[in-house]
């Protein structure tokens, strides 16, 4: 966790559609289970790629990202109304309690610094759901970050555990892994 952040000269490349062969947006709403009620939180938001597929579904979207620079490359493209952007560290959100029912984090937990996982667990409400989708360090490094930067689904369900989540599905795939959780 907390290896290096992705780099804003390369947003362009998170806006490719091809992107959806490694977490397509059906599977992510499936695992999330959103409703037109909930509120959710997606943590390391970068260009609002996949941001915009929850907005689509979810009452209120906040696209949390540490670079400034993506929220804007975010509201060049467009941000829908439902979607708040806000420049923070996951590891300290300027979020109330419980004030999410839902957390998404797509292929950003790499990037992630510890606290970021108890700050999930405050934020999200007792019995809401929490959904990380991730490049694997059991995949081939093909593509996506270096294997020596990445963990595997076990790794990041111990630790999302150990932060006060109870693991729904735990799976690995050929280059990326799942994990879904309830708080
Ligand atoms: C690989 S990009 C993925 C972006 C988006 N989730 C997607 O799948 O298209 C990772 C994003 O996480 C953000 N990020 C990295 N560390 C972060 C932190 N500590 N807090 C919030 N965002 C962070 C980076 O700025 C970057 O935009």
């Amino acid at each position: 966790m907390g290896f290096h952040t992705y780099d804003v000269a390369r947003a362009d490349e998170l806006e490719d559609s091809s992107r959806y062969e490694y977490c397509s947006a059906e599977e992510l709403l499936g695992a999330a289970a959103l409703s037109a009620q909930d509120r959710v939180l997606d943590v390391g938001s970068g260009t609002g790629f996949y941001t915009d597929v929850l907005a689509g579904v979810a009452d209120r979207v906040y696209a949390v990202d540490l670079q400034p620079a993506m929220a804007a490359y975010y509201r060049d493209k467009g941000v829908p109304a439902e979607v708040a952007t806000v420049a923070a560290d996951a590891g300290t959100l300027p979020l109330r309690d419980d004030a999410v029912d839902v957390a998404v984090s797509t292929m950003t937990y790499h990037e992630l610094p510890p606290a970021a996982m108890p700050e999930l667990a405050r934020v999200v409400r007792p019995g809401g759901r929490l959904v990380v989708v991730d490049w694997t360090s059991a995949g081939t490094g093909g593509e996506g970050p270096p294997l020596e930067e990445r963990f595997d689904a076990r790794t990041a369900a111990g630790a999302l555990d150990e932060a006060g989540f109870t693991m729904r599905r735990v799976e690995s795939r050929r280059e990326t892994f799942l994990v879904s959780a309830t708080r």
